[in-house]
């Protein structure tokens, strides 16, 4: 969808409008109202001022929405600054071109190159480049959001409950307990990411970390034939990895991204993200270490979702918190840190035979909903 931008005095795209909210700004607009609340909450309180005092404001927002494209994927040694000798130190620690300096930590570069101020420096430099540095309206905020791709469940009621599918640019969790559909899940959305975006796909490739051995090739086969792809070019459209301990699945996570970097990879998938992590760091004492390394790799996987458009989706268990009484006693296993990670969250629970039920929680902007699904020989379906 694209915002058009409507003259003054044209008929308004809304069909409603709060009074005074900004009705003017809103009504320059093609926004469907269904999404009024979530601009509003951006542009509201000064767009009555707006033709006065924020109109530039408004005018940035107006420029190409490719912004963050330009320059990304440039050499680093075209950076002011980079020299061939930083050059090829930066490269060979993976870091090839601006867009992977401009979502590097100071510390990642200090550690290659020896100089925490250079670093910051290039760091700058290269978002800066991006056009990543500065403030820009919610404007512009919105109009990137509304480009964001989303791969289709393949399943209408899903779907609906995610806005259109699982969102580029993101990190998903799809929590559960044992035989919730997680990871037929994953692998539904594996074949789903290679369909054409006229059947809800991206026309692009997947990489499966797969932790706990589950990893299916002959249910690709199935759900891919029910799809009507050839299923041996869906196989080979998705890289495998089985991840043995948890430095190896953090390990390839960052060859996972040297991969999305030369293919067209849109969905990275680790299932399960955190039981590798539980076993090696059992009980308290291990806690804070465990979480400290589960921070880490989920804030690798959430750059490599930001820095190339890819959906990233993982999995992870529910446990039971016996100190719970009221309520819902399960909750997902990695505590705050996979919480504050993950972008969007559902939730799938089991009902009767084949049938399941997702729900999003702690989402942004996604209401509370349920979904109902069911599992079957073509994958999941309606
Ligand atoms: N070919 C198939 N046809 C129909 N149903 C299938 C097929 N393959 C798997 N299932 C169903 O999928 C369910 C298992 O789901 P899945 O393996 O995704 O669970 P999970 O949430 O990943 O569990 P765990 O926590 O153990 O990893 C089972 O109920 C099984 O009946
Ligand atoms: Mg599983």
């Amino acid at each position: 969808m694209e915002i058009a931008l409507i003259p003054d005095g044209e008929p308004a795209g809304a069909d409603s409008v709060r009074p005074g909210s900004g009705t003017d700004y809103k009504r320059r607009l093609d926004i469907p109202s269904s999404l009024y609340s979530e601009v509003a909450l951006y542009i509201v309180p000064r767009a009555r001022k707006k033709e006065e005092t924020v109109a530039q404001d408004v005018e940035v927002a107006e420029e190409p929405v490719a912004v963050v494209e330009r320059g990304a994927d440039a050499d680093v040694e075209e950076l002011e600054g980079i020299g061939r000798v930083t050059g090829q130190k930066l490269k060979e620690r993976g870091y090839y071109t601006v867009r992977d300096l401009a979502f590097a930590s100071v510390k990642e570069i200090a550690d290659i190159i020896g100089n925490e101020e250079r670093a910051a420096q290039i760091i700058e430099a290269a978002r800066s480049m991006l056009g990543l540095s500065n403030f820009i309206s919610a404007l512009e905020v919105y109009r990137r959001r509304v480009n964001i791709k989303r791969i289709s469940t393949g399943v209408r009621s899903l779907d609906e409950l995610l806005n259109g599918g699982v969102e580029t640019s993101a990190v998903t969790e799809v929590a559960g307990e044992f035989g919730a559909g997680k990871t037929q899940f994953c692998h539904q959305l594996a074949v789903m990411v290679q369909l054409p975006e006229d059947k809800g796909g991206l026309s692009a490739k997947a990489i499966y970390i797969d932790t706990e051995n589950t990893f299916r090739p002959e249910r690709i086969a199935q759900i891919a034939r029910a799809r009507g792809l050839d299923p041996d070019q869906a196989l080979k459209n998705i890289y495998y990895a089985r991840a043995y301990s948890s430095d190896h699945q953090m390990i390839l996570a960052e060859q996972a991204r040297r991969i999305i970097k030369q293919d067209n990879v849109k969905l990275l998938v680790v299932d399960s993200i955190v039981a590798h992590f539980r076993a090696e760091f059992p009980g308290r004492e291990n806690l804070a270490e465990r979480q400290q390394k589960l921070n880490k790799h989920i804030a690798d996987l959430l750059k490599i979702a930001d820095a190339y458009d890819v959906a990233v989706v993982v999995t992870n268990q529910v446990m039971a918190q016996p100190d719970v009484f009221f309520g819902n006693p399960l909750k997902p296993a990695g505590g705050n840190v996979l919480a504050h990670g993950a972008t969007y969250r559902i939730w799938l629970r089991k009902s009767k035979e084949n049938i399941r039920i997702a729900k999003i929680f702690d989402s942004p902007y996604h209401p509370e909903r349920e979904a109902t699904f069911k599992i079957t020989e073509e994958g999941l379906t309606d």
